[in-house]
């Protein structure tokens, strides 16, 4: 008896030294910067009582450079599954207390089984990154390690969804597995991402700047893309995480689950009739629409600071989870740019790889014109949306609210690369090009060589016979190209009866290793 009580207290003695990490005065460091440790943050972001833990007797093998004298239960990484809103979910959490969170042989070991674990059972994988980068002492072993962790957000990726919490450094090489990730969330004051460090970026570029201005969260948000989600502080950074995943399947072979929805779904919203501007020139907000026409007015933006002309969202109807894509007129005129095409086509394909069908809401005036996109390959990332859209067989339904004009008409989810329904408003203008522009070219010599006043004149008086002509959405509704011109205050109910005429689809590619996609 004696016997047990003795290997009782051990198992206990040493589940309480892993639960103290890198010890109490390093928690208490972590404390100070205002974080959480590595299990605090996993309570916070799991069902109260939910998370069973892996591998925590795990320790380093390495004995090099001090670490046979130092060594901590569960090496800096904490992990194991638990439950969001009653739905499994596989975590890693790294440990800053315990060599600065850096990552060692066996800590990518840990986070390596977790990952082929979700693949196998079909759960989303949620990484809390705050951590050194590659255990130094371990060398080779540790850049090893990253590789191995690299290779399973590849296996998994389109398989189960991953997202990953910045909530400390992440720098180096390490900054390729939340890259590789379908969304990375960054806290503010606390998270930073980049290759090489302003010392490097220094001694090699000579450039001057702070870790903030080179990779903090404000940066990520608004010009590199790297970060969907942006959280006030940790706690925010957990609800984020949450709320996502309500939106999110399982895995590939499932779709969301629905949710129980009390907004009713013949809503009438008499103020979008009068949503367009009369002077087709001038903006409006989309996401007055988004947000009238979704359940409860609720979605969830991502990269919303990053190509604002252009939103993508996840959103509910009749408590079916969307993938939103809208082009913005309130910023750029809501033009399709480098940025916003690539933006959209990332979430389109999320969207698809994880059966989640995908609405557009369409006012574009076309591809944004100059040798600054060019340069920038406008060709090759314009194609990327248009080969997002093609290629994806969930439902598609496609709401044309004003303009659609040039290539973008083709690119947004048209008739021709599949959209399953497409709507028009009755304020809708389809066609080759804007009014102003098209008499340009087709009579731009002829006026020439007309008095200025009488070229003037014609000029405007062909504008406004193009407009009448092209202007509106009868002509691509005469050709089946709109399934239907619907009062805008109906938007809801039709998409809401689109979906779920659309539920049972089936559609496919053929059969291939992967497509080659224009990167
Ligand atoms: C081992 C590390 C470590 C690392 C930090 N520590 N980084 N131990 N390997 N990479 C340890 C420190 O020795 C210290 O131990 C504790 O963690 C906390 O570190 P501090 O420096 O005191 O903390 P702070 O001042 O907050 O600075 C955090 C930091 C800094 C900015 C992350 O520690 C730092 O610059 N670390 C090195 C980062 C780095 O260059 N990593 C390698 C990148 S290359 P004690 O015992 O004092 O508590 C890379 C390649 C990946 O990652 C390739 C993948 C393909």
């Amino acid at each position: 008896m004696e016997e047990i009580e003795k290997k009782l207290l051990k198992l206990q003695e040493m589940r309480e030294e892993a639960r103290k990490g890198g010890g109490e005065k390093r928690i208490a460091a972590q404390h100070g910067k205002g974080k959480y440790t590595a299990r605090e943050r996993i309570f916070r972001l799991l069902d109260e009582g939910s998370f069973e833990e892996f591998d925590m007797f795990v320790t380093h093998r390495e004995k090099s450079f001090g670490l046979d004298e130092q060594s901590f239960l569960s090496d800096g990484v904490v992990t194991g599954h638990g439950t969001i809103h009653g739905r499994q979910v596989m975590v890693f959490s790294q440990d800053f207390t315990v060599f600065g969170g850096s990552l060692s042989e066996m800590f990518a070991k840990k986070i390596c089984k977790i990952m082929d674990y979700a693949i196998k059972v079909g759960v989303p994988i949620i990484g809390l990154n705050d951590s050194g980068g590659a255990r130094i002492q371990e060398g080779v072993l540790s850049l090893a390690g990253y590789a191995d962790v690299f290779l399973r957000n590849v296996m998994a990726s389109g398989v189960v969804p991953q997202i990953s919490a910045i909530l400390g450094p992440c720098a180096g090489g390490a900054v390729y597995s939340p890259a590789i990730t379908d969304f990375s969330i960054m806290a503010k004051d606390i998270s930073y991402m980049f290759v090489t460090g302003p010392k490097v970026v220094k001694s090699v570029t000579n450039e001057v700047v702070t870790t903030e201005q080179l990779g903090g969260p404000d940066i990520h948000a608004s010009k590199s893309g790297v970060a969907h989600f942006i959280a006030e502080d940790e706690d925010d950074s957990f609800q984020l995480i949450r709320k996502l995943l309500t939106f999110l399947p399982q895995n590939n072979m499932e779709e969301t689950p629905l949710v129980s929805n009390d907004d009713p779904i013949d809503r009438l919203e008499d103020d979008l009739n009068y949503v367009i501007p009369s002077d087709p020139n001038l903006p409006y907000d989309m996401r007055t629409i988004i947000e009238l026409v979704v359940d409860q007015g609720d979605f969830l933006e991502v990269r919303r600071r990053w190509a604002p002309n252009i939103i993508c969202a996840f959103a509910r109807f009749n408590g079916r989870a969307v993938g939103i894509i809208a082009n913005q007129p309130s910023h750029l005129a809501g033009v399709l740019d480098n940025l916003a095409s690539r933006k959209a086509a990332a979430m389109i394909r999320f969207c698809d790889a994880f059966n989640i069908p995908v609405v557009t809401f369409v006012d574009v005036p076309g591809f944004m014109p100059g040798t600054r996109q060019e340069y920038e390959g406008i060709i090759l990332n314009g194609a990327k949306l248009l080969y997002a859209y093609a290629e994806a067989t969930v439902p598609k339904i496609t709401i044309i609210t004003r303009k659609a004009y040039g290539g973008a008409y083709d690119v947004m989810s048209s008739k021709h690369l599949r959209g399953d329904l497409n709507y028009a408003w009755p304020m809708a203008e389809i066609a080759v090009m804007g009014p102003a522009g098209a008499v340009e070219v087709l009579y731009g010599r002829k006026v020439k060589e007309m008095e200025p006043e009488e070229g003037k004149k014609f000029l405007k008086e062909k504008e406004k016979e193009y407009r009448d002509q092209f202007a509106n959405p009868y002509n691509a509704a005469r050709l089946g190209f709109i399934d239907d011109v619907i009062e805008p205050r109906n938007t809801r109910f039709r998409i809401i009866r689109g979906l779920e005429s659309l539920a049972g689809k089936r559609d496919s590619n053929p059969p291939k290793k992967h497509g080659c996609i224009p990167l």
